[in-house]
């Protein structure tokens, strides 16, 4: 009966029409009530065969106060749930209860569920690890609130199975500028792995990718003005050895697997620091540490050498500048004579005719 009177809900919620809110009369407010009249007992529960213990209680406080609060009824989730008593289902462990349930977010939430099936964590999920997140893991059931507001909860949901990561990321100079000072510009866990269809240096070609990343930001002009940082780090990068062997290997023209250095190689991943700080891996006294890495011969002048991010200049390298404005003048002049020869040979062969 309940069914037949909220067949017609469902079929407008499946084109994810928002429903209208539920005011006292309406007939969600009513099927809310009549389920809190048993679900409402904060002592009710069940003893599942694992011998886990599961609450049955849901508070109506807390899911008025969620996002689907004045949108859903109970029953837009739980669509099998209107025979009471309900049909068996039988759930031996409190992870298959939530994996079965999970599905409902799926009729209103389609694009985002399809994200999630080519996510690290979904392959996790497939191989049976119960550690791994589905919705309610990171979203929670009958509490959803809005996930990004303030933005620091976003690393906080991944902080619950990424503890140590998440600690690195809040002490680096991207996370301090997040949690100090609530900046927006500065990126999060999902900027860099996205929030549902999570990737991670597992999958292939990731890393190498990295640095298109980074220089979403630190190739913005008006983004980087802001703190006074230059934009040269992307241009500089892939102009040397080390950003040409990494879009050479992109493109599959280099030898697959070979060592390039990409900017986290150098800078650190989830503990990037100011260039100028103590601790900095490319602080001039931390340098020469940082390429013996993969530089294993590599001396003090090796390091000091390198112009890192600098065009080269008079006042930085006078030698390697002056030998590029040689070549800038040089080049033009030769090909220029070349061309000019080649014209007057055929001038003359046109000529002695
Ligand atoms: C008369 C009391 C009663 C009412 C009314 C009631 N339930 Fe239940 N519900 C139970 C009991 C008892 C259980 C545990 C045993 C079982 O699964 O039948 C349960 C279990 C559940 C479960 C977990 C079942 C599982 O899969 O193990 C869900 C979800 C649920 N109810 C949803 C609802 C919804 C939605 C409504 C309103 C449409 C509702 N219930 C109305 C008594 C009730
Ligand atoms: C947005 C979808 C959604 C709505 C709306 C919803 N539920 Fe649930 N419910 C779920 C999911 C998903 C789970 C499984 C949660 C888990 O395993 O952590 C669940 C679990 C339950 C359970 C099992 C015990 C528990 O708390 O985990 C009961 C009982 C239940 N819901 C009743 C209700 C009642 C009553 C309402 C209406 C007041 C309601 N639900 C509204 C999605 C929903
Ligand atoms: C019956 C349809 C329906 C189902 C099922 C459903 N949702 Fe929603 N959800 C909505 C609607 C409608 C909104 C409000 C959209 C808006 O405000 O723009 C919403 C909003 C949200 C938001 C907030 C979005 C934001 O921008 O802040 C999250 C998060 C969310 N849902 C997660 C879930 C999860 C997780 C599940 C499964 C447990 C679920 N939803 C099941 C209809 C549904
Ligand atoms: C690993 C944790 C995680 C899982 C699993 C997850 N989400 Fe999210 N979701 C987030 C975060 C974090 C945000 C905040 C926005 C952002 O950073 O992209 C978000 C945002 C959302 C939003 C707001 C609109 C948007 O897309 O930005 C909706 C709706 C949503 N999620 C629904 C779902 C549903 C449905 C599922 C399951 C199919 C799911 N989420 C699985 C973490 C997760
Ligand atoms: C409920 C626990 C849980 C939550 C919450 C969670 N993760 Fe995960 N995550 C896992 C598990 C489990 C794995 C799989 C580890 C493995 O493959 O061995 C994983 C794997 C990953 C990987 C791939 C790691 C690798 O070595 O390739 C990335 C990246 C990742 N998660 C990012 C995130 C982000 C970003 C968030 C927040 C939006 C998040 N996770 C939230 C449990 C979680
Ligand atoms: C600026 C981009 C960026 C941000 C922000 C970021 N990551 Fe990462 N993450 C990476 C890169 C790049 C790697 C690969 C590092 C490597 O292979 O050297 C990585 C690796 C990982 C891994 C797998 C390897 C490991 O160290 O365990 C996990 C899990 C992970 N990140 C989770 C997170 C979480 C959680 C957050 C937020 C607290 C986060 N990441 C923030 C770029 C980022
Ligand atoms: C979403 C934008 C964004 C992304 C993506 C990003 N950054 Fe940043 N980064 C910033 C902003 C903004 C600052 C300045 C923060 C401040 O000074 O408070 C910054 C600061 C830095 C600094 C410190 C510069 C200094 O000396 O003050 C380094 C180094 C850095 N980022 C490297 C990286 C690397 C490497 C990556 C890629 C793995 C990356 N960033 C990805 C926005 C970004
Ligand atoms: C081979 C090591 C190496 C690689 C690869 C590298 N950097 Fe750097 N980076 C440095 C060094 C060394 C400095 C310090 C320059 C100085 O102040 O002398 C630096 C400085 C910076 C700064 C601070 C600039 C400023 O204006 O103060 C940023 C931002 C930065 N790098 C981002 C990046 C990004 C983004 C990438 C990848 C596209 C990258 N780096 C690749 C070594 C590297
Ligand atoms: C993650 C590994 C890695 C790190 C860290 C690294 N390099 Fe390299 N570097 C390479 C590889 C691989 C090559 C050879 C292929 C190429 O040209 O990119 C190379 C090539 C070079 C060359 C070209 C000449 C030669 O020996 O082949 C110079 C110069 C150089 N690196 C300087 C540096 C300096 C200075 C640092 C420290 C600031 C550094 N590298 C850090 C991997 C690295």
């Amino acid at each position: 009966m309940l069914h037949s009177l909220l067949a017609p809900l469902l079929v407008a919620m499946a084109v994810q029409a928002p429903p209208p809110p539920a005011s006292p009369s309406s007939p969600k407010a009513e099927e809310i009530e009549m389920c809190l009249s048993c679900h409402g007992d904060p002592q009710m529960s069940v003893v599942l065969p694992s011998g886990e213990t599961r609450s049955l209680a849901v508070d109506r406080d807390v899911f008025a106060r969620s996002v689907h609060g004045d949108k859903l009824g109970c029953v837009d989730c739980h669509t099998e749930m209107t025979e009471i008593p309900h049909p068996p289902r039988p759930f031996k462990t409190k992870r298959d209860f939530t994996i079965a349930y999970y599905e409902a977010c799926k009729r209103c939430h389609f694009a985002t569920y399809s994200k999630t099936l080519d996510s690290v964590h979904q392959a996790a999920v497939a191989r049976g690890d119960v550690k791994a997140p589905v919705c309610v893991d990171c979203h929670g059931a009958h509490d959803i609130t809005p996930p990004d507001r303030p933005r620091t909860r976003i690393s906080a949901t991944c902080a619950r199975c990424h503890e140590g990561v998440s600690l690195t990321y809040a002490k680096s100079v991207h996370g301090r500028a997040l949690t100090e000072h609530d900046n927006a510009d500065v990126p999060t866990c999902t900027d860099c792995h996205r929030s549902h269809d999570v990737a991670g240096p597992h999958a292939p070609g990731w890393r190498l990718q990295s640095p298109e990343l980074c220089g979403s930001c630190h190739a913005s002009d008006s983004m980087m003005k802001k703190y006074g940082l230059s934009t040269n780090v992307m241009k500089t990068y892939v102009a040397d050895f080390h950003g040409m062997t990494a879009s050479l290997q992109k493109k599959g023209q280099a030898e697959g697997g070979a060592v390039v250095a990409l900017c986290v190689d150098c800078h650190g991943t989830h503990d990037i620091t100011r260039a100028d700080e103590q601790a900095s891996p490319v602080m001039q006294a931390n340098l020469l540490r940082t390429c013996q890495r993969c530089h294993p011969g590599a001396t003090q002048n090796f390091s000091s050498a390198w112009l890192s991010h600098y065009e080269p200049t008079f006042e930085k390298a006078p030698l390697i500048y002056a030998v590029r404005i040689g070549y800038m003048v040089l080049i033009p002049f030769m090909i220029g004579g070349l061309v000019l020869q080649i014209l007057l040979h055929l001038w003359r062969v046109v000529v002695n005719r």
